[in-house]
């Protein structure tokens, strides 16, 4: 009988790396490391770190996820999401690993409408989304086994996201302008961290029905359907439980170019999911469903 697989996790406190330590604590022993027990902008620390709990997985969804102030700190950006994942694949080589990776949607330009494969051109237009890229590659670089699962739009119960930013802000003023032209897909942090504790366990159950041996490689991974953040924040005000007294935020839709920012989004963020339900089987549910879940807790 084999032993339970040493599983590393990096970003353990951030909203996917919460769920990451209940959904994948059933696949092994869990060494869960926040930013204080590994930082990733220590490459020495990183490279000891990994030599001591000498994991057989290591996931990684630790990232610098501050989109706009990444333009004004590229290279701290680029040490966390290139350099770091580069350094961690190397490891991760070295050991005979396999390292799971979170990438972005903003790796693509946003032109055109229809969703994203794996296999289209990258054309970061962000700071963000250009060092989220170069870690891409650097992992592919090692050749170490590996999956990269793009997501978009992530949001939970905790951390810093859009549902939680929009159901105060939903409370605090009469009117919101909400970007309108953006499309892509809202997804749950907790079906990422089910839908990667299925993949794993497709790879580390003996009975594994997988209908290749290698795949390792680029998935996009996103709850289905999509919306604008506009029809993100009209679901969460249609789903969220007000105070009867509270007269309802007026919601004003308006284009990305009424509400500029430091780093520019693509318009254009939807990702097509078909590698990873052809590769493992799996379709994450719906957005809206995902959603009513997450406020129903
Ligand atoms: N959020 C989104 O909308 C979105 C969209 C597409 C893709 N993604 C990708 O999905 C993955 C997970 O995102 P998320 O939303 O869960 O991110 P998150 O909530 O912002 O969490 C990021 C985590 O990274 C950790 N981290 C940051 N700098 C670090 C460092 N120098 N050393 C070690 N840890 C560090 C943070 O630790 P501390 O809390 O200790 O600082 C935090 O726990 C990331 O790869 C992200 O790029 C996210």
């Amino acid at each position: 009988m084999t032993s339970a697989p040493r599983i590393l996790l990096t970003g353990a406190n951030g909203q996917v790396g919460w769920e990451l330590r209940r959904t994948l604590a059933c696949l092994g022993e869990v060494v869960a490391l926040d930013s204080k027990a590994m930082n990733l902008a220590d490459a020495d620390a990183v490279r000891r770190k990994v030599r001591e709990i000498a994991p057989a997985i290591i996931v990684n969804p630790a990232a610098y996820t501050a989109v706009d102030k990444a333009e004004g700190e590229p290279e701290l950006a680029h040490t966390v999401n290139a350099i770091a994942p580069g350094v961690l694949a190397e490891e991760a080589g070295r050991q005979g690993a396999l390292l799971v990776h979170y990438s972005t949607d903003y790796v693509f330009n946003g032109s055109g409408e229809t969703p994203w494969s794996e296999d289209d051109a990258c054309d970061p237009l962000n700071v963000y989304g250009a060092t989220k890229l170069a870690g891409e590659r650097a992992i592919q670089a090692s050749g170490c086994r590996h999956l990269i699962f793009r997501t978009s739009w992530v949001y939970g119960a905790r951390g810093s996201n859009f549902l939680l930013t929009m159901r105060r802000l939903m409370r605090e003023r009469p009117e919101l302008k909400i970007v309108a032209d953006q499309i892509g897909a809202p997804t749950w942090c907790r079906d990422l961290a089910e839908a990667t504790a299925q993949v794993l366990g497709q790879l580390v159950s003996p009975l594994c029905s997988l209908k290749t041996d290698e795949p390792w490689g680029i998935y996009h991974m996103t709850n289905a359907g999509e919306t604008s953040w506009h029809g993100f924040a009209e679901a969460i005000q249609a789903l969220d439980e007000f105070d009867e007294t509270c007269a309802p935020a007026h919601l004003l839709p308006i284009p990305s170019s009424d509400y500029p920012t430091p780093a520019t989004r693509p318009l254009n963020s939807r990702l097509n999911n078909d590698r990873l339900e052809q590769t493992f089987g799996l379709r994450l549910q719906d957005w809206r469903a995902a959603l009513a879940l997450c406020l129903g807790e």
